[in-house]
């Protein structure tokens, strides 16, 4: 028995006891002891409830890939190239990347958990089964680099897209491309390009969306954090529920930046600017410089307003200023 099969049957958040347990999977206790220890190492927040036994704090929905597919709009459902769930994987976007050019277009992949999930710049995406969400998706385009500029904060705009239509606001976008909520990032996003620069090119957007976090993963994370628990009052949405929702926003975004660039997006993201009219230091290769967020330009570049006069910006760290 693997560890996915003790979390399925833990998920409804009922205690369970050691020997329970130990009969509804066919093991010894010492064998559940240890898978307990397994995925609490990995983060899961299994409980010891005394003589009751183990216990998930709430119910989790574990990922299906027919539920996922039944969620999905059959217009959305034909598009997809594939659809593979992993219980296990190192990153579902260096799956797509072992793929290369065998993979068709819009293939997806998931995992519950990822043992080197990727994050920007060399960072890891910390990736505990059962809670969050890892999705990877390959998309192809002829009109080589030069016309994906803009593509991760067009993500940005496809991750809020799928939160709010399931009713759930209040995440905004921190250029280029964090979505934040709560003073925390809520989804991180990882746009990985291959190919020619004025040819055929190919785009994998990963995306790590967090539904529940954990004390201690706050605390693993080494930067503020936010779930869409704290969007909805601790009950976030049903994992193959968002999941499908995530996968269909992705699919009509990447078609829509295909056809429009991200132009298709601009007023999307104007809305839920979270540095416009912020005090910012922009720190970049060519030095520092303090001014105020000015919304974005429809090639995606963050403008700041300075002394001396307006600065667009293609790539730097931008920090908000503390009054
Ligand atoms: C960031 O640093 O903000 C980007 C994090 C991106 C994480 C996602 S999870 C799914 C996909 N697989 C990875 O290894 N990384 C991305």
């Amino acid at each position: 028995m693997q560890p996915q099969q003790i979390l399925a049957i833990l998920a409804t958040g009922e205690a369970l006891s050691g020997s329970r347990l130990a009969a509804e999977a066919g093991l010894t206790r010492a064998a559940i002891w240890k898978q307990i220890e397994a995925l609490r190492h990995r983060g899961v927040p299994i409980e010891s409830v005394g003589s009751a036994g183990y216990q998930l704090p709430w119910p989790i929905q574990m990922l299906d890939e027919s539920s996922i597919r039944a969620e999905l709009p059959v217009v959305i459902a034909r598009r997809i190239g594939a659809l593979d769930l992993y219980w296990e994987i190192d990153s579902t976007s260096s799956e797509l990347q072992r793929r290369g050019s065998a993979a068709p277009d819009f293939s997806i992949v998931m995992a519950e958990t990822q043992t080197a999930g990727r994050g920007r710049r060399g960072r890891s995406w910390l990736s505990p089964p059962g809670l969050n969400l890892y999705v990877s998706c390959l998309k192809r385009f002829d009109a080589g680099f030069a016309s994906l500029s803009g593509l991760s904060l067009a993500t940005g705009v496809i991750v809020l897209r799928a939160v709010h239509a399931l009713g759930i606001v209040g995440p905004r976008l921190k250029w280029p491309n964090d979505v934040l909520a709560e003073g925390g990032k809520l989804a991180g996003i990882l746009v990985e390009l291959s190919g020619e620069y004025q040819g055929p090119c190919a785009a994998i957007v990963g995306i790590g969306l967090n539904l529940r976090l954990t004390e201690a993963l706050r605390e693993q994370a080494r930067q503020p954090v936010s779930d869409l628990a704290m969007l909805t009052h601790g009950v976030p949405p049903d994992r193959n529920r968002m999941a499908a929702t995530l996968i269909a926003s992705l699919v009509e975004g990447l078609d829509q930046f295909e056809r429009a660039g991200f132009a298709a997006f601009v007023d999307d993201y104007a809305e839920h600017d979270a540095l416009h009219g912020v005090p910012l230091r922009i720190s970049s290769a060519a030095g520092e410089f303090d001014g105020v967020g000015a919304g974005i330009d429809v090639r995606g570049a963050l403008q700041v307003r300075t002394a001396a006069g307006m600065q667009r910006i293609d790539s730097a760290d931008v920090t908000v200023r503390r009054a």
